[in-house]
């Protein structure tokens, strides 16, 4: 069932669990985590990066794709499709496309201007009934191409994005996209305290979900996260189990080149990733919620 993030992350912030978004590169990726989702019994938020969006041919393949293989796998969870890390126009090409659910990223825009443009965009997915996501703070390292320096964001600043009235808010607390360095500090549970302080029961989205260690996960889902976002740690998992089939040299027994055996270890690889992460997340079970 393909719905708006913005029930599923009230019902998550009010259950003090999160909601997984993964993103998605190809057919096998969503297939994937949309079985899993179903198999788990909980609520999905497909990402989609605007680059991830180009490969797949444009934004209206990944939404009729998304819509069909729902339909045609009996899907019965909630399901949001999610653009992640949006710039102005790709909010739009997107709204135009049918996802539900939008993220505009005006973090690296001065403030006043990322106000304005949240602010329009509010309006547009209020009326269609989509979900709006924010940034502010940018989040460190590079995703597609979008770089940030991870700040943590202001709690001030993450007010007047919340009064806006956007349905989750994206707030850089030293988490990072990609893999952490050695000497990584931590979440700053100090700046979430201090946002949640200022923006009450608004859900908050924790970018750079891999390699963030279990125990701080659980602890900003307490504080208020009700969104962690993965899509690095599915990468390796896919990447790790395609190297060993073909060093296994499995790709060369029979018809073992059939690309549907050539890619079936790394799409099941995504799927124990994703159930750990429903299971960490504490959305196993909460699709009927
Ligand atoms: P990771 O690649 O670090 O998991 O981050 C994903 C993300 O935040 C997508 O917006």
């Amino acid at each position: 069932m393909l719905v708006s993030a913005k029930e599923m992350l009230q019902k998550a912030r009010a259950g003090h669990y999160a909601v997984g978004q993964f993103n998605i590169n190809n057919l096998e990726w969503t297939k994937s985590i949309l079985l899993t989702a179903q198999e788990c019994q909980s609520p999905v938020i497909l990402g989609v990066s605007e680059g991830a969006g180009k490969y797949m041919t444009g934004f209206k393949t990944v939404a009729a794709m998304v819509k069909a293989m729902i339909e045609e796998l009996n899907i019965t969870v909630p399901v949001a499709l999610h653009l992640d890390h949006g710039t102005y126009e790709g909010c739009y090409k997107c709204i135009k496309a049918g996802f539900s659910s939008i993220m505009f990223d005006g973090s690296s825009l001065p403030i006043e201007e990322n106000l304005a443009k949240t602010k329009e965009l509010v309006a547009v997915c209020e009326h269609l009934g989509l979900s709006l996501e924010a940034e502010v703070g940018s989040i460190g390292g590079e995703e597609d191409g979008v770089i940030g320096a991870g700040e943590c964001a202001d709690p001030n600043e993450c007010k007047q994005v919340a009064d806006l009235g956007v349905s989750m808010l994206a707030a850089g607390i030293g988490n990072i996209h990609g893999k952490y360095p050695d000497n990584w500090a931590g979440l700053s549970f100090e700046t979430l305290a201090a946002i949640k302080e200022q923006v009450g029961d608004m859900p908050l989205v924790l970018h750079g979900g891999t390699g963030i260690p279990a125990d701080q996960v659980k602890k900003a889902v307490s504080m208020g996260v009700a969104k962690v976002n993965v899509n690095t740690e599915c990468q390796w998992a896919f990447q790790e189990a395609t190297r060993k089939y073909i060093e296994a040299g499995k790709d060369l027994q029979g018809k073992g080149f059939d690309p549907r055996k050539l890619l079936a270890p790394g799409a099941e690889a995504i799927k124990a990733t994703v159930k750990e992460k429903m299971e960490l997340f504490g959305s196993v079970g909460k699709a009927n919620d």
